[in-house]
């Protein structure tokens, strides 16, 4: 064991106890079907699954569980599945963004409330994912992640479609008359064809990947179908893997450092990731200590370019990603480009570099090389400042057109979606190629929750006359799957006073991606003028969480934690219970 840790296993608290107490603990466990033995000292192995029919792109994770719980058993250890909350991207309103930290803090108190010595992690969707990594990190106890992996690529009259990013494009399929809704009844059931999360580069996908190069979950685990049975083999070696882990006690406080999030930052510009990753890498390093800025992004991406060609920048799907080496392909790239730090830990116990010393890129098509990238460094996500957004913006550029990155444009402003939603379809509305369509009360506190609700779709009379892309300059955020030159994450939010909150119709907004900046053309005196006017919109709760919520959530560039979940709390036990 490292760091001095005791020898005496930390559920031995629990089924090692004499008395009243060890009684309670083993007896009602007994009732399962556990022999005595299971109490000897061995390590106890939870597996959070956040399984639910609620969340269709976790329904399967119990399956997942079950070839975890093969590998513990084999390995020694004494598996224990429990339920986590589950933060379904699809059907959770206002937006599962609002339940991350619920679901990171029931994550953290269930590990710490209960006799585990170590815990696989099993995700899947968007949120699900940081929200298991911000709480295992909370507590620190031994903790390996495995992802569901995605769903088989979608496949409609034989071509490949996307899990979101064919969303936005039916859309406009169905309101140009390209498509009819019978039609488009039918492309919905084959864009989802098999368990898994988005197989596009979404969030689900990025953070899955993420969470591979953070080192926190095993080499090509990221990658591999839902329905692989190649998935099992890996669950199966997570499981065995753990109880190793815990004999070692290699914590992810040893995996997590600075050099890790540096390593992820890069490995999100590699794999033309999803702007979320920026506030959640935020969020989960704000948990282990890790001071991360919006500028560390800009920076550390600046030098990496894109190197998988899947959508929504490019054409091919998780599935093609998987075929052609997964990310381990990609690490190794990196590493030899001298991206990445080789040498950080990871949950094998070996280095990221040590891990994919093998790897093979067997389709140079879907892995583009360094020498030959499917993009150009510093193409992917980049931090904008300026007097419209003090505190940061991004915009992700590889999702965005190339002739409206340098932009000046007057804004037609909306104080919330819906009220651009009402006008959207509206033949006489005022704007045209130009204009640059402001949308606020996004934020994480406005709407609240920070929906991904900024690439709203473009004025139905635009489409028709053939646009295909304006400026959006938003408070909220963009599903990983969209792409449009959508500004995201605009700090602070105009629900707290942001400069956002200040605009009005016609004001001039210069948009200057090469020169990061996002301006308002609007004096100072005049901003003040309005700023005397500004009073906060109201609230839309009624207690609640949501009360807990509103009171306590971060700003997008603090990474939307709440403020009193920064941080490591560890894994004392805590007092007995009878
Ligand atoms: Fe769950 Fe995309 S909706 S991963
Ligand atoms: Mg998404």
């Amino acid at each position: 064991m490292t760091d001095g840790e005791q020898a005496a296993r930390r559920s031995q608290a629990w089924f090692g106890a004499s008395g009243r107490s060890g009684m309670v603990y083993r007896s009602w466990m007994r009732n399962q079907g556990f022999g005595p033995e299971v109490f000897d000292g061995r390590p106890v192995i939870g597996i959070a699954t956040s399984a639910s029919e609620l969340a269709p792109c976790n329904a399967h994770l119990t399956r997942v569980a079950e070839a975890v719980k093969r590998g513990v058993w084999q390995a020694g250890g004494f598996p224990l599945q429990f339920p986590t909350m589950a933060t379904g991207e699809t059907l959770m309103r206002p937006t599962a963004m609002l339940y991350r930290n619920l679901m990171a803090m029931e994550v953290e108190e269930l590990i710490r409330a209960n006799p585990l010595d170590g815990v696989v992690l099993l995700s899947g969707c968007d949120k699900t994912t940081p929200a298991m990594l911000m709480g295992a990190a909370s507590v620190d106890l031994p903790a390996l992640m495995v992802t569901g992996g995605p769903m088989l690529n979608g496949k409609y009259r034989g071509e490949d479609v996307g899990s979101g990013t064919h969303v936005w494009k039916f859309e406009e399929d169905l309101k140009t008359g390209r498509m009819t809704q019978e039609e488009c009844f039918f492309a919905e059931g084959c864009m989802a064809r098999s368990n898994g999360h988005c197989m596009t580069m979404g969030t689900a996908s990025t953070m899955a990947c993420l969470a591979e190069a953070l080192g926190m979950q095993l080499p090509g685990s990221a990658t591999w179908p839902a329905v692989d049975s190649r998935r099992m083999e890996t669950a199966g070696a997570a499981g065995r893997r753990i109880v190793a882990m815990v004999e070692e006690g290699l914590r992810p406080s040893h995996i997590l450092t600075r050099d890790a999030f540096e390593n992820a930052i890069r490995v999100n510009a590699a794999i033309g990731g999803s702007t979320n990753a920026v506030i959640h890498l935020t969020a989960i390093a704000g948990r282990v200590g890790v001071d991360l800025t919006p500028e560390d992004f800009d920076a550390l991406a600046r030098a990496v370019p894109t190197l998988v060609n899947l959508m929504p920048s490019g054409k091919y799907l998780m599935e093609d990603f998987c075929y052609a080496g997964g990310l381990p392909a990609v690490l190794a790239e990196l590493v030899r480009g001298g991206l990445l730090h080789g040498d950080r830990l990871t949950v094998t116990g070996r280095s990221v570099a040590e891990n994919v010393a093998d790897a093979e890129n067997v389709n140079p098509d879907v892995i583009t090389g360094l020498d030959d990238p499917f993009q150009p460094a510093g193409s992917g996500t980049a931090v904008l400042r300026g007097n419209l957004c003090p505190d940061g913006a991004v915009i992700k550029q590889s999702a965005a057109s190339p002739h409206l990155l340098n932009h000046r444009g007057p804004a037609r402003v909306f104080d919330s979606p819906e009220a651009y939603h009402a006008v959207a379809d509206d033949p006489d509305l005022d704007v045209d190629e130009n204009t640059v369509l402001v949308i606020r009360n996004a934020g994480p506190k406005g709407y609240p929750g920070m929906p991904e609700v900024s690439n709203v779709p473009l004025p139905t009379k635009l489409l028709k006359a053939g646009v295909t892309d304006m400026v959006r300059v938003c408070d909220g955020r963009m599903s990983g799957t969209g792409y449009g030159t959508v500004v995201l994450h605009v700090t602070p939010e105009a629900a707290v006073g942001g400069p956002l909150a200040l605009v009005r119709d016609g004001d001039p907004v210069v948009l200057d991606v090469p020169g990061r900046t996002l301006r308002l053309d609007v004096d100072d005196a005049e901003l003040e003028r309005r700023r005397a006017d500004w009073s906060p919109p109201p609230r839309r709760h009624h207690g609640g969480y949501t009360w807990l919520y509103t009171e306590h959530v971060e700003q997008a560039d603090q990474g939307a934690d709440f403020d009193f979940l920064r941080g490591c709390r560890g894994y004392d036990v805590p007092r007995d219970s009878h």
